[in-house]
């Protein structure tokens, strides 16, 4: 039977409100359509008992906070922002494995929730969790992938129940439910970003000044690509953002010699993240990505490569 968006609306409130009862919950927002559904579905289920909660890792997207605090207002949705960049890097520092990253972030995002829980008397936590981030967490189906911070992430104990009313939904379902819920364009047809956010976009360590580097440069990605897809240069890829390789290469900076880090490009074609293919990007798009990374950050970036792997044996993030 084909999904049916409207179906699956009727049914998730009813499935949030039996949940939930007449308790709270804290609904974790991250500015993805998947965790921007699972709030609008919130609020249309238990209305004001449910409190969204936008928790700036200093990991996000550039001018993130602002970006989801209106794109949720047009919905209809109230978010509280909570800086937590500060408990994130401390986290973060002498990290090198992928996992332990990712466990890390989940452990964190718990503990910044429970905080909140705690202060406004909610026994849930909503996630926007889908399909596909439980099944590559290692469902028992499969072996781990990746531990998404919001599945193989979470803490073995918890002060609040989970309710995840996505659970069984892949991507393009949710972009269906968006739509149905009026959710405004800027959210329902944005493309997807990685719960532990640009941790997973920063080979190895993670630093402030990795993370501003790799922030700069996947906006630059998103700029240019926008631009050449709204000038109807090229179709918009299904994702599209830069990954810093802190490895140095030998470069030329005026007259000076450069020994900087490289950035790789990444643009893909997928319909639900479970498989991709590279997306054929114009080579004067990427020459315009290349020549503004490299100029704007110089003084850490000399090389800039495009990742051509497909989904397997590659995976759409790099960690
Ligand atoms: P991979 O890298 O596994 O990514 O091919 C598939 C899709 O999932 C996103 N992704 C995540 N989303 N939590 C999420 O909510 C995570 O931990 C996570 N890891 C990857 C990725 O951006 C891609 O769209």
């Amino acid at each position: 039977m084909p999904f049916d968006p409207n179906r699956f609306v009727a049914e998730a409130t009813d499935f949030i409100s039996s949940t939930v009862g007449k308790g709270k919950a804290i609904v974790g927002v991250s500015g993805g359509v998947d965790s921007s559904v699972a709030a609008a579905l919130c609020a249309k289920a238990i209305g004001k008992r449910a409190h969204a909660v936008f928790v700036d890792t200093g990991l996000m997207r550039k001018g993130e906070a602002q970006f989801v605090s209106l794109a949720l207002k047009k919905a209809g949705v109230g978010v509280e922002v909570v800086d937590a960049r500060k408990r994130f890097f401390s986290a973060l520092r002498g990290l090198h494995e992928p996992e332990r990253k990712r466990k890390a972030i989940g452990k964190e995002f718990i503990s910044v929730f429970e905080s909140i829980a705690k202060k406004r008397g909610c026994k849930f936590l909503v996630q926007g969790t889908i399909a596909p981030d439980w099944i590559e967490s290692g469902s028992g189906l499969r072996d781990t992938i990746k531990s998404h911070h919001n599945v193989g992430g979470l803490p073995k104990k918890m002060g609040m129940r989970l309710c995840e009313p996505l659970r069984e939904l892949y991507k393009d379902e949710v972009r269906q439910v968006a739509r149905v819920l009026g959710l405004p364009k800027e959210l329902s047809e944005r493309q997807p970003f990685p719960g532990p956010g640009l941790a997973v976009r920063i080979m190895g360590e993670v630093t402030e000044e990795k993370a501003e580097v790799v922030r700069e440069a996947c906006a630059i990605v998103e700029e240019e690509i926008c631009a050449s897809w709204r000038q109807g240069k090229m179709g918009l890829p299904w994702q599209y953002f830069a990954v810093l390789l802190p490895i140095k290469s030998v470069g030329v900076l005026g007259d000076r010699r450069a020994y900087g880090w490289t950035v790789a490009v990444r643009a893909v074609e997928s319909v639900d993240g479970m498989t991709a293919k590279a997306s054929r990007i114009p080579p004067e798009v990427l020459e315009r990505i290349s020549e503004r990374i490299t100029r704007e950050l110089k003084e850490h970036v000399n090389r800039v490569v495009y990742d051509m792997t497909s989904k397997p044996p590659g995976t759409i993030e790099w960690e």
